[in-house]
């Protein structure tokens, strides 16, 4: 059965990792999509994928960062598809280092990626998500918004005020709207492997981060997906300003 049939959604983040695998899961369930990230080429290609299997996707090239590409992405899917009935907000950076070598732009442009781009795509979209009576977002944070890890003082900060965000705009904008965040463990993107490359061996940093969960692996794009689609359908429809881990049993074992 599809979920999201004759639904219409952005997903920011959408050119690869857990964006790119939620798009794909969405469009499977009869979601209309609005695919945002800045690399034409990977964007395209997953536009050019989805239409070729004849669902319906656009993809935006755009900065999140910039308010007004927020505002954009809610344009074009009002304009292609008349509705926007939900947002799932995922794109994100690392901005790595410790607080006394961080310089002070990585940490406003991790700032900027991570949360200050989610309250400008809810600024916009909210609206006409509370016009449709059921509109849902669903927020990708982390694990981070509860634990620490070495040198990830800016991402850590960025996604516990995420997960607060979110909890706020349900509160504020119930019942028309509801919103939920995830928080993921170490799952298997190419993010995962650039922030390894930082450890002096990134191999055994990909390996002792899948040893750290209860499940003996890294999570796959399917695994969040399969989360975001159940947050984003009517099967969680008592579920608002809620803070969900898929995370293989990571913040069950500290
Ligand atoms: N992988 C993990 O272990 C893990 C764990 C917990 C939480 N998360 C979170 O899950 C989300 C997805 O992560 P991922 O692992 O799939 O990462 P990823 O493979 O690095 O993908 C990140 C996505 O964000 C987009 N993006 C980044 N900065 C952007 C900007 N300024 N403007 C527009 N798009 C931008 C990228 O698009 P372009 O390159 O096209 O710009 C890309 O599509 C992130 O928020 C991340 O923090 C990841």
């Amino acid at each position: 059965m599809k979920k999201l049939a004759g639904r219409s959604f952005i997903i920011t983040g959408a050119t690869r990792g857990m964006g790119a695998g939620i798009s794909r899961l969405f469009a499977e369930h009869g979601a209309r999509l609005v695919l945002s990230g800045r690399n034409r080429e990977r964007g395209s290609s997953l536009e050019k994928e989805l239409t070729d299997q004849g669902h319906r996707a656009v993809f935006m090239e755009g900065d999140i960062t910039l308010p007004d590409c927020n505002r954009e992405l809610v344009d074009l899917a009002l304009d292609r598809f008349g509705t926007l009935n939900g947002v799932v907000t995922n794109a994100g950076m690392l901005g790595l280092g410790p607080v006394v070598d961080l310089d002070a732009a990585t940490w406003h442009k991790t700032v900027q990626t991570n949360l200050d781009s989610v309250f400008y795509l809810l600024k916009y979209a909210v609206p006409h998500l509370v016009r449709t009576g059921n509109g849902v977002a669903v927020i990708n944070a982390s694990i981070a918004a509860y634990k620490s890890f070495p040198n990830h003082p800016a991402y850590c900060a960025s996604k516990a005020g995420l997960v607060a965000l979110a909890r706020q705009v349900a509160t504020d904008y119930g019942p028309q709207l509801r919103i939920n965040s995830i928080c993921p463990g170490p799952v298997d993107t190419p993010l995962i492997h650039e922030s390894a490359a930082a450890f002096p061996d990134p191999e055994k940093a990909v390996s002792n981060a899948a040893g750290s969960t209860l499940m003996k692996r890294l999570g796959t794009p399917a695994d969040i997906a399969n989360l975001a689609l159940f947050l984003a359908s009517d099967d969680s429809s008592w579920i608002t300003g809620g803070t969900f881990t898929a995370d293989g049993g990571v913040m069950a074992n500290l």
